[in-house]
């Protein structure tokens, strides 16, 4: 299973509250019956909930060379072995695909905003123009 990205309001980080909510979610998950979650993410913030580098469980992240180590792709077992003596891949579901013009002309429906950009967990600028 793959779930997010989840989003804490700037004035409430570092307060608790995204662990509390990946804990709550993971806990939510495991009633489930969830084997391993994967994710992409910042493994500062999600190795606190167990979550480890996916490459070393065998899971390789479908858009990075399969040798290289990809420390945003993340899982974490909610079954203990549940990933035992299993490789595959990874690949980030269709979903979370959108189509740019599209969010443009949803978009249009509001008041104007000023467009900006901010790092996401890795640190990285998401630009959108
Ligand atoms: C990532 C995010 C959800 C964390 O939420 P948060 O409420 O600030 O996190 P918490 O206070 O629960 O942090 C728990 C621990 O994770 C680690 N952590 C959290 N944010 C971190 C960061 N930006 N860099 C490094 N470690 C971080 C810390 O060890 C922290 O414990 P500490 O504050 O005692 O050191 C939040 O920063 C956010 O909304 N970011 C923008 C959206 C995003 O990138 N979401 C994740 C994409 S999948």
């Amino acid at each position: 299973m793959t779930f997010g990205p989840i989003s804490i309001k700037p004035k409430y980080k570092r307060k608790g509250y995204g662990k509390a909510l990946l804990d709550y979610s993971l806990d939510k998950a495991k009633a489930l019956g969830v084997g391993a979650i994967c994710i992409e993410g910042n493994i500062d913030f999600y190795g606190k909930s167990g979550f480890v580098v996916a490459s070393t469980k065998g899971i390789h992240y479908y858009a990075e060379p399969r040798d290289s180590e990809v420390l945003y792709c993340l899982l974490k077992e909610l079954k203990d072995g549940f990933l035992e003596g299993i490789t595959g891949t990874y690949h980030t579901p269709q979903g979370y695909f959108v189509d740019e013009n599209e969010v443009e002309k949803f978009d249009s429906h509001f008041p104007a905003k000023e467009k900006r950009s901010f790092p996401d967990s890795s640190g990285n600028q998401i630009k959108r123009n």
